[in-house]
């Protein structure tokens, strides 16, 4: 894939670097975008899409909670897979799918604006290191309460949250922040849902913390459960990941990254846990086409 790969924008493909937005875009003034980060992975012969369908069916509910329209799942999921197959990859990839408001108009209202779309892709590894331990600070900055923006819509305008957070964690040396919620309760990362394990049990923050719902939370829980693993989704606090044997993050862009120290104290003992380790290695499977579940959750690119 070269530096200028081919882009969807409103209907039209073209290169990249020639699909731009006018200044006074409504979605680039006050945030009114919704999108989506959906990994491909190569395994030497094609590009595997994961969770095409679920991503996409993700884009179509939260652009409705917004008052967009998008196409169909169905069309979408189609233009991501030319999207793959124009360019031809042969390496690991990143789609961005976004629908948003592209009217020009200055009220922040959303009814009778009209609608946008545009789905990108670029190349990419590994987001965060899924092999050293990361160390994560719990942020200052508090989650975006429901009634306010809404997480679970990954709304473009929300990630100004994950910005503050996670550039906070950078400037004090952490590797990422972990968010509460407004009740103080342990919510997510800046762009990853958290797990922990205590006393064998898998943990992680239920629906209402604030999150967004992660189809890689979802995932994890299944290959948890698989295992035999036993997982509570349910109201987490911040010094409970203190005292737990592991934690870690995941989504599309992290994958499965275990968590070695939380605000300085060390999480476990100083090497990857065996749960951690244990679904890392059942996700990294499944994604590489080497397990059961890789043909219902791999969208093959040929
Ligand atoms: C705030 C936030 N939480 C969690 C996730 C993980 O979600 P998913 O597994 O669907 O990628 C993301 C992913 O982009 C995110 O931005």
């Amino acid at each position: 894939m070269d530096g200028d790969p081919l882009a969807y924008h409103n209907g039209a493909w073209r290169p990249l670097s020639a699909c731009t937005v006018p200044i006074n875009t409504h979605a680039l003034q006050y945030g009114t975008g919704c999108f989506e980060g959906i990994r491909g992975y190569w395994d030497g012969q094609q590009v595997n899409l994961l969770f095409l369908r679920e991503h996409m069916e993700r884009l179509h509910r939260n652009a409705g909670m917004l008052l967009m329209q998008t196409p169909e799942v169905d069309e979408l999921c189609a233009i991501a897979v030319r999207l793959v197959r124009d360019n031809a990859p042969r390496c690991n990839v990143y789609l961005r799918p976004m629908a948003y408001k592209c009217s020009t108009g200055l009220s922040p209202k959303l009814v009778d604006e009209p609608d946008g779309l545009m789905m990108y892709i670029l190349a990419l590894d590994d987001y965060m290191d899924t092999a050293k331990g990361l160390d994560l600070c719990v942020s200052s900055w508090v989650r975006i309460p429901d009634n306010a923006i809404p997480a679970r819509a990954k709304a473009t305008g929300a990630y100004l949250n994950s910005s503050l957070a996670r550039s906070e964690a950078c400037l004090n040396g952490y590797d990422e922040a972990i968010f509460l919620d407004t009740n103080g309760q342990v919510s997510e990362g800046s762009a990853e849902n958290l797990f922990m394990v205590r006393d064998g049990v898998l943990v992680t923050p239920d629906k209402t913390a604030c999150i967004l719902e992660g189809i890689t939370r979802h995932a994890v829980i299944t290959l948890a459960r698989e295992a035999g693993i036993a997982v509570e989704e349910r109201a987490v606090g911040r010094t409970e990941l203190y005292r737990a044997d592991e934690v870690f993050l995941c989504g599309t862009g992290c994958q499965v990254s275990w968590v070695r120290s939380i605000d300085r104290r060390q999480i476990g003992s100083r090497v990857q846990g065996p749960v951690s380790s244990a679904i890392q290695q059942a996700y990294e499977d499944a994604v590489y086409g080497r397990s059961a579940h890789s043909a219902q959750w791999l969208t093959p690119v040929t």
